[in-house]
């Protein structure tokens, strides 16, 4: 079938479509159909059917006669170690922990928050919530104590599995520490905390709360997977929004196996047996789905990095890893290319691997940018293709499906939708706009199975946030065009989200951050064009009047409390102290506008500004730090 058949009959018997879907993954009891529209415009996929997770990703790999096969690679430079784990080692390990966990109260709805760095356990912790039916929510590493505090009374964990540490380039990430902040400033205490003591650095266990890992499972009872619902929750996954309180992400488990299940094969082109390799991290989404629960149900070999594109040693280390584990596909975001790219402009380094089990590339997470992509056709000599999802998805909304058909690549496009998603493009006013035309991107519902059915304990922010605008679509948050020929061209979000390094970052809960500090009267941050990383984050700060604090020790103080607040990841080190922030004359400040000066591009003053000579102001500040910079 071509990718137009496939896609045509989705769209017009998307019961028939998914419940064929649905046959790729075991079933305890199968639903009675795919879709179920009582509770519209919220929807859910294979309600009535029972299932495990833990299950389709381990136990049945094993029962069809595959425990020899491997399962996990970890390599991880950053420590110089490698181990492979079966799938037969995994499910005895998985068992084990999740009869530990019920052994102290761990069931079915409990919640669970996975502290972890990119180690095998983190995906096994992943797991043993799945078999218990227990809800995990995975934090990444590079976020602050305070960070984890807010997720930790969101989600209001029966109990929380960490590391002691992480391992990033030079430096060693104290988990544990971290851990023991967020407990100190969150409100929900968890009833016990397993610490995964790490010889990079061993954690002061707490008494009576904190337990070690080994210890902890030491003599448990390995137990059996439990059938839940098709739309009980697999796991809560954060994202940024507009404000400082991320949003819970639920996945459901049934649509969730149904789809990764079906992108194995027909998006990624897989064969069970072969090795697929997403080099991202499991707090993101990418890591949820690709390292963990898609490679897994479908049979596949992930590899857990725990590494960098440049720095482990250099910029030749996607290359080893593809060459010693035979890597068939790569998933990766743009930056980590244009990071390699920046080391090693030729591409000298790939010349000194075999590479030759490579099939394709798959890129996502931000825009690819064209350089980027003919770099890496031109280095890896493999079809590299760019595909468009988001957290609330789960999996990809638009790709160019390898397993059905190779399309024509068009740079700069993340092709077609994938079966399931009717993308429009509308404007203000909801209405379709022509092709070519920029528009707001919103998906017709419903959406797919594996797509967020709701947000944890916020229906109405979920109602809010995503159906409210355009009422009859999910709204996704960026905008951009189709072209005549259907293929999508994704530009920009609409609402005040970045993109750092592949990662989604909130703005709006920066300037939370930089509100707080005792000289700052007034903020904004916008996000600016950066040749590595996509965007940084850029803060304009107006100070107190009277103030006697210098303006550069305002800067640092702010690039500190950002990092302390927020953590790391946020990347925040730019910032410039104004004497007024431009606004509208309701007093919306301009951040667009103020972004479209740091980046060099033509801008229209516009009409409701309050007083134009600030634009000045803002352009002349900016010139002092460099910007516009040269591209
Ligand atoms: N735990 C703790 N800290 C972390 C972390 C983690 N898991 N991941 C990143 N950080 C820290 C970094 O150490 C860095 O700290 P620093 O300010 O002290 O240097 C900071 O967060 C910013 O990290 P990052 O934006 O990743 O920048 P970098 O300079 O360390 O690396 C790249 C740049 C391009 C090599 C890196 O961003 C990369 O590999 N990107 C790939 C993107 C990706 O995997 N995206 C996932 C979505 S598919
Ligand atoms: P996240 O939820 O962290 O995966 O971020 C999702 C956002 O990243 C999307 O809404 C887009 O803004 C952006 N994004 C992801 N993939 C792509 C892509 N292939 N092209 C352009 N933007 C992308």
């Amino acid at each position: 079938m071509s990718y137009a058949e496939v896609y045509g009959t989705a769209m017009a018997d998307p019961d028939g479509f998914w419940l064929t879907a649905a046959q790729g993954v075991d079933w305890d009891t199968p639903p009675s159909k795919a879709l179920f529209t009582d509770n519209a415009p919220l929807y859910e996929w294979f309600a009535d059917g029972r299932l495990n997770g833990c299950w389709n990703a381990v136990d049945r790999h094993v029962q069809a006669g595959h425990g020899d096969r491997v399962a996990i690679i970890h390599d991880s430079p950053v420590t110089r170690t490698r181990h492979a784990i079966t799938y037969a080692e995994l499910q005895t390990r998985v068992a084990t922990l999740a009869g530990a966990l019920r052994a102290r109260g761990v069931e079915k709805g409990d919640r669970v928050i996975i502290y972890m760095p990119m180690i095998p356990e983190v995906l096994e912790a992943m797991l043993a919530c799945a078999r218990l039916g227990a809800i995990h929510s995975v934090v990444f590493g590079g976020f602050a104590a305070n960070e984890l505090a807010v997720r930790i009374d969101d989600c209001r964990p029966k109990c929380i599995i960490a590391a002691s540490c992480g391992v990033e380039p030079g430096r060693v990430v104290h988990y544990k520490p971290l851990l023991d902040g967020a407990l100190g400033i969150a409100d929900h205490a968890p009833a016990f905390c397993v610490i995964f003591q790490r010889e990079q650095e061993v954690a002061h266990l707490e008494e009576g709360r904190d337990v070690d890992w080994h210890a902890f499972q030491y003599g448990a009872d390995p137990v059996d997977c439990v059938p839940v619902e098709g739309n009980h929750p697999a796991y809560i996954l954060y994202t940024s929004g507009t404000t400082g309180q991320p949003k819970g992400v639920v996945r459901p488990t049934a649509g969730h196996l149904v789809a990764l299940n079906w992108s194995m094969r027909h998006l990624y082109d897989m064969n069970p047996g072969e090795v697929f390799w997403a080099a991202s991290d499991v707090g993101w989404v990418v890591g949820h789905s690709y390292i963990c629960y898609a490679p897994l149900t479908f049979g596949c070999t992930t590899i857990v990095f725990e590494g960098k594109p440049v720095g482990t040693p250099d910029a030749g280390a996607f290359w080893r890893v593809i060459q010693d584990h035979r890597v068939k596909c790569l998933f990766t975001a743009p930056t980590a290319f244009r990071a390699i790219k920046r080391e090693d402009p030729g591409g000298t380094l790939a010349g000194d691997y075999d590479l030759s089990s490579l099939e394709s590339l798959f890129l996502a997470g931000e825009r690819a940018d064209p350089d980027t992509i003919e770099w890496a056709q031109d280095k890896l000599g493999v079809p590299v293709i760019d595909h468009w999802w988001q957290t609330e998805t789960g999996w990809a909304i638009a790709g160019n499906p390898l397993g059905i058909e190779g399309l024509p690549v068009k740079i700069g496009s993340p092709a077609v939708p994938m079966p399931g998603y009717d993308v429009r493009i509308l404007d203000e006013g909801g209405q379709p706009v022509a092709d070519g035309t920029l528009g707001a991107i919103a998906i017709k519902l419903p959406l797919p199975p594996g797509t967020l059915p709701t947000l944890w304990q916020a229906e109405e922010r979920y109602r809010q946030n995503y159906l409210a605008r355009f009422p009859g679509y999910y709204e996704t948050g960026d905008a951009g065009y189709k072209d005549a020929e259907g293929y999508l061209y994704i530009m920009a979000r609409t609402d005040d989200v970045i993109n750092v390094a592949g990662h989604r970052l909130s703005t709006g809960a920066m300037e939370e951050v930089l509100a707080a500090h005792p000289d700052v009267a007034e903020c904004a941050v916008i996000g600016v064009a950066d040749h590595l990383k996509g965007q940084l984050p850029m803060g304009f700060l107006c100070l107190n009047a009277g103030t006697s604090a210098a303006p550069q020790d305002v800067v640092a103080g702010c690039v500190d409390l950002v990092r302390d607040r927020i953590g790391p990841v946020a990347a925040f080190k730019l910032a410039i102290v104004v004497d007024r922030l431009p606004k509208t004359r309701s007093g919306k400040i301009l951040r667009g506008t103020m972004a479209k000066i740091a980046d060099g591009k033509t801008y229209k003053t516009p009409a409701t500004i309050d007083d134009p000579a600030i634009l000045d102001e803002i352009a002349a500040a900016l010139g002092k730090l460099g910007y516009p910079r040269a591209h």
